[in-house]
Parts: C-alpha cells; sequence; structure tokens
C-alpha cells in the first residue's frame, strides 16, 4: 500500500530509502520517483513502478554538491564552474562515473546523470535518508510527467511505499540535461537552465539544442521514446501568431471530436470545447503537462498547440511540445 504523507514527516520516506524502498518527492522541476541508487535491487524497483525500459538511465540526485566526488570519475574545472554556477538547481550534469556505480542506475553506459535539487523537501529527504537518491520523473512511462500530487497519485498509487505531498514543481518541465563527459560540453535535453546560461560559464559549449522535425534524435537514450504524451492527438501548429491563429480557428470551424486548445499570447477561438492560454514561455513550461492531463480528464480528442519559436526556455517547451505531438508540426 502506498503512503501519502506530509512534508513535515519526512523521516519514514527517508527511512524507507535507506531501507531500499521508494518514494515520490516533488522537486523545482517535476516530481521524482526516488530509491538508492546505490542498490540495485532498489533501482529495479524504479524500473518496475513506471513500466520504464532499463537501457533507460537514470539521474543520480545528490543533497549536498561535494558528494559528486563519490559519483563522477573526473570533474574538469569547467564542470566544476557549472556545478558552483547552477547547483543546487535544475541542471542535470552528465560524468563519467566511478566504477563502484552501478549498471542497473546507468544502464551500462560509463557516464552518470547527477543532480543536486534546490527544492528543499526534496533536499531534506535526501539528506535525511542518507543515500544518493535515483529518480526519474514520478509518471508511468510514456505520459507526461507529473507536476502535482493528483498527477502522481493518478499514475503511481499503488506502485511505490511513499508519495510526499509538498509544494514545489514551479518550472514545470524536467531540469536540463548537459553532458560534461567530453571535450566539448553538449546539451541533450533542454530546460530552465538555457544555453545562454551555460555559455556565460563555459566556452566549452557551442551549440544551443536543436529539435529538428520529423527527426526523432536519441541523444538521451529516454529522448527516443514517446514522451510526455497526453491519450488526445497533439498537433503543434508553429509560427506568425496571426496566421496559427487562422488555420486552428479553421480546424475549429469544422472540427468532429472534443477539441482542446492551447492558446499562445492571448489567441482567442470560437467553437473550442477547452482552450488553455499562456502568455510566456515560463507560463508554457510550468502548465504543459497540467494541461495535457486535463484535458485527458475531459476526454479532449485533438490538441492544437499554439506555438511560436523562442530562444531561452522557449527551446525547452518546444522540445516537451513536438514530443508530446510525436512531432506533427504544421509549420506558418
Ligand atoms: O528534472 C528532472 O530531471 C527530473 C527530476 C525528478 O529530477 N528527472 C527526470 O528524470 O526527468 P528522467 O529519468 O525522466 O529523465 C532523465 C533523462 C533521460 O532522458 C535519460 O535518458 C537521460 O536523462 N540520462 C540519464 N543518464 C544519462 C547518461 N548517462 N547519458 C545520457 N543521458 C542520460
Ligand atoms: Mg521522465
Amino acid at each position: 500500500m502506498t503512503k501519502i504523507i506530509d512534508k513535515s514527516n519526512l523521516s519514514d520516506a527517508a527511512l524507507c530509502l535507506k531501507n531500499g524502498g521508494t518514494v515520490v518527492f516533488p522537486t523545482e522541476t517535476v516530481y521524482g520517483l526516488g530509491a538508492d541508487a546505490l542498490k540495485e535491487e532498489s533501482v529495479d524497483k524504479i524500473y518496475a513502478a513506471k513500466g520504464r525500459p532499463s537501457d533507460n538511465p537514470l539521474i543520480i540526485h545528490i543533497a549536498d554538491k561535494e558528494d559528486i566526488k563519490n559519483i563522477a570519475l573526473e570533474i574538469t574545472d569547467d564542470a566544476q564552474k557549472l556545478i558552483d554556477a547552477f547547483w543546487p538547481g535544475p541542471l542535470t550534469m552528465i560524468f563519467k562515473k566511478r566504477p563502484e556505480i552501478n549498471n542497473k542506475v546507468t544502464a551500462n553506459l560509463n557516464t552518470v546523470a547527477v543532480r543536486c535539487p534546490v527544492n528543499e523537501i526534496a533536499r531534506e529527504l535526501i539528506r535525511q535518508s542518507g543515500v544518493y537518491v535515483a529518480a526519474p520523473s514520478a509518471n508511468l512511462s510514456g505520459s507526461p510527467s507529473p507536476t502535482t500530487l493528483k498527477h502522481v497519485v493518478d499514475d503511481l498509487d499503488g506502485r511505490v511505499d511513499y508519495i510526499i505531498d509538498g509544494t514545489g514543481c514551479e518550472i514545470g518541465i524536467e531540469s536540463t540535461v548537459l553532458d560534461v563527459s567530453g571535450d566539448e560540453f553538449k546539451i541533450l535535453r533542454p530546460g530552465k537552465i538555457t544555453f545562454d546560461d551555460i555559455k556565460k560559464v563555459t566556452e566549452r559549449i557551442k551549440n544551443d539544442y536543436i529539435d529538428i522535425k520529423n527527426v526523432k534524435t536519441a541523444q538521451c537514450p529516454g529522448m527516443k521514446y514517446t514522451h510526455y504524451s497526453p491519450k488526445a492527438k497533439v498537433i503543434v501548429v508553429e509560427g506568425d501568431i496571426d496566421k496559427t491563429k487562422s488555420y486552428i480557428q479553421e480546424k475549429l470551424d469544422s472540427k468532429k471530436d472534443t477539441t482542446g486548445v492551447i492558446a499562445y499570447k492571448n489567441s482567442n477561438f470560437e467553437n473550442s470545447d477547452f482552450t488553455v492560454c499562456f502568455s510566456d514561455m515560463n507560463e508554457y513550461a510550468a502548465m504543459l503537462y497540467e494541461t495535457l492531463r486535463i484535458f485527458d480528464e475531459k476526454n479532449v480528442k485533438t490538441i492544437y498547440a499554439q506555438f511560436k519559436e523562442e530562444s531561452g526556455i522557449g527551446v525547452a517547451v518546444k522540445n516537451r511540445i513536438y514530443k508530446s505531438a510525436g512531432y506533427d508540426v504544421i509549420n506558418l
């Protein structure tokens, strides 16, 4: 049975982690499904609870950034600068792994993903447990990452030992994943910490992340799976706001199914069954997964997501909506 507990009562959950169990906890990005990263049997429980393929490696979460030296084989000066600049925070870094890190958590790669979250509940839980915590997003594999307690309960009640009811997830999409294991640093998954943020700290990053329509890039092993997908069919309508608005309005005028619209910059739509409007990219990121889940609950069959390319966190929003649409993108 899953116990749902309050953040004021972390000690039982921390003990559960220490003893090899599974605990869902909030972070500043999305909820994570945690277990002891250094115990293979515990890591197995994560894959089982999520229904996640075991060739998709996990991020190890630490509360104290000094602990990185026990996980990474080498930390270059530039990687250290990034740690100093962005930890604790929503940046995951890929390092060459120390030999004692098990192959379950890294899915047999010789690298390991590590992140030091800023969310206080996450940090306190990890600290109290005394273990490093492997944690993917706490959703069933394939569905959008959870940003509220309800999302977690809908997906994982009965499949984990503890769920912590906490505040957080204000960013709303997963951390930036940056590979710092080679000479050139590469963004494998865009997020709140942007290319420009990283570039200010190190010259070893040359290019921003590029999402290419119809090309399912699989730089992070996990990125090759259909991710972030609701049950509804998502169609991204991208480009000039007036053009995308007219295109979506035409579709709504001849729609046959229950249809939802994610509107951008205050576009108004008629004949839409449900419309949610985002006024900037931070809001788009914060509310995207919640909106996809609400549309599913309302039995929406088709979702038109109006989108306009933007730098910064817009790169991450684009990546997530492209993926939830299975790269079904209309460019106008
Ligand atoms: O914000 C986040 O990062 C959340 C919270 C809970 O911390 N976690 C999260 O974990 O999004 P997950 O498992 O859903 O996504 C981790 C991504 C996957 O795409 C995985 O393939 C990639 O990181 N990854 C993990 N280890 C890797 C490695 N050694 N090399 C390349 N990619 C790796
Ligand atoms: Mg995930």
